[in-house]
């Protein structure tokens, strides 16, 4: 792997970079207490390409590497992890999906304004029932000919409120358990649709986190993705990559409490000293840099194999678990050399560490991510 990028890779960094500091920055915290959804910040994402940064142009994609991807998502969870999270999911849970296995059709109607930003797209998995046990699915798909009659709850979906098009994984055969499992793509405004409840969570306030109920709902069968039985498969793969993006997510959460430390390190004098110049705070700093660029380095790894066509299963959990671990450290750290300023808001480092959190349980937990390692390494 060549780790010097490339000047278009540098170029889209740093238009993460500025859009981050100008446009997501300011109100981040406020958007956080008040669990305001960033629906303005998002609509520019789209504009500036993040939305559907993989995607062919000719479905209004940015055409670009997933190199290019995660360095976008580290710039951006820098800053604004719940403004990440929808990036993250509209790319590569739903854009991805849509442009491997969906017909023109769908890619015509529902990937080109996905991948434009000019809608935002949900994953619908997990059940009150069913999060890591994923095949264990309750919401029916049943088989009426030329439609699906859907039935049932998806819990902690998040773009829940935000989205337009959601991506529904339902059993359709129990028999057939995960080879009966079908994914459907259900539009909002479909009768029988409700979105549920917002959750009140500890961190990525600023994502919109619901529950979806479907009483009924009429699916028309050109709305499933793949062939009949290949929803399973289909969410697992989706979520391999989906995974590179998480992995992405932590790692820029912890580079951007690193930053904020360091640079606080550097303008707070204690015992007549900066910070800075007191090994203790040094040795947390370089054990925060070193965590980090391990981290990076799988995230990388992840995304060039992907590039690269190859299988990157267990190089995408491996990134997603280590950068899920150390972000957890870093941020720790991070609070801590603040002190007492650490612990308020305005400081931001205290949002990074309820931020970080959550990266160790969407799109697999840190268990399921030793799962899947160990089956790859035993197959
Ligand atoms: N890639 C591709 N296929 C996979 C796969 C993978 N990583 N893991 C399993 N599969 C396939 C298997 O090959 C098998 O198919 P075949 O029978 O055709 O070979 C099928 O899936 C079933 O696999 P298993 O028998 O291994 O099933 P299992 O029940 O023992 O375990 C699991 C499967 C890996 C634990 C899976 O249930 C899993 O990944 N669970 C975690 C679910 C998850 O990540 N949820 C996150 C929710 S989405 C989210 O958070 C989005 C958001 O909003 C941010």
């Amino acid at each position: 792997m060549n780790f010097q990028l490339s000047e278009e890779q540098l170029a889209v960094q740093q238009a993460a970079r500025d859009f981050a500091q100008s446009e997501l920055l300011p109100g981040v915290i406020e958007r956080d207490a008040e669990q305001k959804f960033p629906a303005e910040q998002v609509k520019k994402m789209g504009e500036l390409g993040f939305m559907g940064m993989m995607v062919d142009p000719k479905y209004n994609g940015g055409g670009m590497d997933t190199i290019s991807y995660v360095l976008a998502m580290e710039e951006i969870s820098k800053i604004d992890a719940s403004a990440s999270v929808c990036m993250s999911v509209n790319n590569s849970l739903v854009c991805w999906g849509l442009e491997k296995y969906g017909t023109e059709e769908q890619k015509e109607k529902y990937l080109k304004p996905l991948a434009a930003g000019k809608i935002i797209g949900a994953f619908c998995l997990s059940e009150p029932e069913a999060g890591s046990d994923a095949t264990s699915q309750r919401t029916s798909a049943e088989d009426k000919g030329d439609y699906y009659l859907l039935n049932g709850t998806k819990n902690w979906i998040t773009n829940g409120n935000s989205a337009s098009v959601y991506i529904v994984i339902a059993q359709t055969d129990v028999a057939k358990r995960h080879k009966g499992i079908n994914a459907l793509i259900v539009e909002k405004g479909m009768p029988g649709f409700v979105v549920g409840k917002k959750e009140d969570k500890m961190g990525i306030r600023g994502s919109d986190t619901h529950s979806l109920m479907f009483t009924d709902v009429k699916v028309p069968k050109a709305n499933r993705i793949g062939e009949d039985g290949f929803g399973f498969t289909f969410a697992m793969s989706t979520l391999n990559g989906g995974r590179i993006g998480i992995a992405a997510q932590a790692l820029g959460i912890a580079s951007g409490a690193y930053e904020l430390a360091l640079k606080y390190s550097k303008e707070r004098k204690a015992f007549g000293h900066y910070l800075s110049e007191h090994q203790a705070i040094q040795f947390k700093l370089a054990d925060m840099a070193t965590k980090i660029d391990a981290a990076r380095l799988l995230v990388w790894q992840a995304a060039y194999l992907k590039d690269q066509g190859k299988n990157f299963v267990k190089a995408a959990a491996q990134a997603k678990l280590y950068a899920s671990q150390i972000v957890q450290e870093v941020t720790t750290d991070a609070v801590q050399i603040h002190g007492g300023y650490g612990y308020v808001k305005e400081f931001h480092v205290e949002r990074l560490m309820r931020d970080a959190k959550i990266t160790q349980i969407y799109e697999g937990t840190s268990e399921i991510q030793k799962m899947v390692i160990s089956r790859e390494l035993l197959r």
